[in-house]
């Protein structure tokens, strides 16, 4: 049986349903309930309190491990999941991090982060670690003002990073959790191009079939509207890179396609697979 966290999110979502699919018993982790693919069992569980996780570990081979931005803010331990893990006798861990611990790596959450890391790698467990960029699932903030107003407000209007679709991080996530050969593979996960905020735009209107305006936020009128959903510092660390992006968050990975044998999605593929969110 495969534990999957965040199992109701945009990772986490498609990674259950590729498991069942695959004929995986899959045990879906998330604070509310929700519905999951027929067969996947459903655990309401916290990751701020691990020991609250035993009833999902139990008889569990392996955990996909997928924290909640904020998780570090709450003074909770994430390093103690890993111990209940272990304990359950998991054997697997994929863990997802972000591409920041290597761009970025004194924020407080990346300094968190590349700590579970090393968590991750010293625990005697087989493990795996998924450092994505920027998602496409991101555009989701301007779901609301596209369909009130059919406008995408954003900073930084013509500097594009090369974001990922999450479908694309729980293909990776499956290959990992189930195939041996990923035993100690560190991938950083990118789509396949640049695209800035402006080309995102157009291709949302494009997935409608109707026009979007763009319309660019000063960087402190992002911070606020940032501010509301995330930590201070993490608003800030997010609109350095998007305002301006080092070589190294620039650069487009091979990793999916190393990975999974295929180029990694585009934007447009996205945001077609998710234009109702948009009407
Ligand atoms: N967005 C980006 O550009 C980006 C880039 C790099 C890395 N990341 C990382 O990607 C992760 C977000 O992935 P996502 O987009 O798939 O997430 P998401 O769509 O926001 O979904 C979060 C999932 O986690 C569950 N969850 C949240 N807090 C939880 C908690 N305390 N205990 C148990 N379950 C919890 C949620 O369900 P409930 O609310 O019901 O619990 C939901 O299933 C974060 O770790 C973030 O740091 C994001």
């Amino acid at each position: 049986m495969i534990v999957v966290t965040g199992a109701t999110g945009n990772i986490g979502r498609p990674l259950t349903l590729a498991l069942a699919e695959a004929g995986e018993q899959v045990t879906a982790v998330s604070r509310h309930a929700a519905a999951v693919p027929d067969g996947v069992r459903h655990v309401v569980a916290d990751l701020a309190e691990p020991a609250g996780l035993r009833p999902a570990l139990a008889g569990a081979k392996s955990l996909f491990l997928l924290l909640s931005g904020d998780l570090h803010a709450t003074g909770a331990n994430p390093a103690d999941i890993i111990g209940e893990a272990a304990a359950s006798g998991v054997r697997r861990v994929v863990l997802l991090s972000t591409l920041g611990v290597v761009t970025r790596p004194f924020g407080t959450t990346r300094v968190a982060m590349r700590a579970l890391e090393d968590t991750v790698r010293e625990s005697g467990l087989e493990w795996a670690i998924l450092r994505p960029g920027g998602f496409a699932s991101n555009a989701l903030w301007w779901a609301e003002s596209v369909r009130a107003q059919q406008v995408v407000a954003a900073p930084f209007g013509d500097v594009g990073v090369p974001i990922i679709d999450p479908a694309d991080i729980a293909a990776v996530a499956a290959a990992c959790l189930l195939d041996d050969r990923h035993t100690g593979g560190v991938y950083e996960l990118t789509g396949p191009e640049v695209i800035t905020p402006r080309q995102q735009a157009e291709a949302i209107a494009a997935a409608l079939g109707s026009p979007v305006r763009f319309h660019e936020l000063t960087r402190d009128e992002a911070k606020a509207a940032m501010a509301q959903n995330m930590p201070a510092e993490l608003a800030d660390d997010t609109l350095d890179i998007l305002g301006s992006p080092s070589p190294a968050e620039l650069r487009v990975s091979p990793d999916v396609q190393q990975v999974l044998g295929r180029a990694p999605h585009t934007f447009a593929d996205w945001a077609a697979r998710n234009v109702a969110a948009f009407r």
